[in-house]
């Protein structure tokens, strides 16, 4: 008698645990926990019963109904959780809503600033050519007419690899390889990374020049200006002034360091171009002679000029930004403006 009233209750626990694992919706479920565990449900009927038991018997059939019982309502809890989870869900998954697209990246501004220029000069006539950024010290130096010992390679900072081979400090040794390669006339701009052992708000380790170069038949000076000014009105605006002062580079003789009208204050003086309305933006010259001796041009036969800039001047002074650093530190805020 009492083996049977113990009997009934694991049935009743194990097909509670069963209903409450079938219920597909929450009122099935909530049926099922009324079925069972109501006031009037199954286990309380059977816990009535208990009191019918032998005093002997009442404890231990008691123990077994209070842990099936327990256990029926943790399975009715996990029921009910798995079913809200997923009712939940339901409601948060829009799928008709557009999915977030990865953002689009595009052309880091050195690279589209040395593409403006390149684009510019190349509607002038010039073909665009590369060169190597390991270079050797005859290309760099020797054969733009820098001696071993003239104090003009201190002017650069270089970066030696052997006494031999260097990173190239500027573009104009594809200068002397492209008249080396190719014979009268030679119009050429060279984009390309350039190194020096510097580093500070203007300056970078590692940089970028456009290199140009005209070798033609009765080049001459108005040449060199009039190129140099159609490539600022291009660059900057159409009525944007340059103008020449006197240099010194070893392969270039005459030499003119090249300066536009400042960007911000067209000319009156403001801090970014120090009070002098003008700003510098390249370096330039005619080739020298020397520089043709190397390369076997003659030059009582042709003539040309030679300029070289600096791509973050360029863009620095187009933008009007103040630190070269921001080009290298890959900062989404800054690069996406662009
Ligand atoms: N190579 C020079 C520099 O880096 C610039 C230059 C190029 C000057 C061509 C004259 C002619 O400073």
């Amino acid at each position: 008698m009492e083996s049977n009233l113990v009997e009934k209750i694991r049935e009743a626990g194990a097909r509670a645990l069963e209903a409450f694992q079938k219920a597909a919706s929450a009122e099935e479920l909530e049926a099922a926990r009324v079925e069972f565990l109501g006031t009037k449900g199954q286990f309380a009927k059977l816990m009535k019963q208990l009191g019918t038991l032998s005093k002997e018997e009442r404890p231990a059939a008691g123990a077994v109904a209070n842990q099936l019982r327990l256990e029926a309502v943790e399975a009715h809890q996990a029921a009910a959780e798995t079913l809200e989870g997923a009712g939940s869900k339901a409601a948060w998954l829009d799928v008709t809503l557009p999915g977030r697209r990865p953002s689009r990246g595009h052309q880091h501004v050195i690279s589209r600033t040395a593409a403006e220029i390149c684009d510019i000069f190349a509607k002038l006539g010039f073909s665009i050519v590369e060169g190597p950024e390991v270079e050797t010290d005859y290309y760099n130096f020797e054969a733009l007419n820098f001696p071993h010992d003239h104090p003009a390679r201190d002017m650069q900072d270089t970066l030696f690899i052997s006494p031999e081979l260097l990173l190239r400090t500027h573009t104009s040794p594809m200068q002397v390889r492209t008249m080396e390669k190719n014979k009268p006339p030679v119009w050429v701009v060279v984009p390309g990374k350039t190194y020096r052992r510097d580093s500070d708000i203007s300056h970078s380790p590692m940089f970028h020049q456009v290199e140009g170069l005209i070798v033609d038949k009765g080049i001459t000076f108005a040449d060199l200006k009039g190129i140099l000014t159609a490539f600022a009105s291009a660059m900057f605006s159409a009525d944007t002034k340059i103008r020449l002062r006197p240099s010194f580079f070893p392969f270039t003789e005459p030499s003119a360091e090249v300066d536009i009208a400042c960007v911000l204050c067209g000319g009156k003086g403001c801090r970014l171009c120090k009070g002098t309305g003008w700003l510098e933006i390249l370096g330039s010259g005619m080739v020298d002679p020397n520089v043709y001796g190397f390369v076997g041009y003659d030059p009582n036969e042709i003539s040309g000029f030679a300029f070289g800039m600096g791509i973050e001047r360029v863009a620095m002074l187009k933008y009007g930004l103040d630190d070269i650093r921001m080009f290298y530190e890959s900062d989404l805020r800054f690069l996406t403006q662009f």
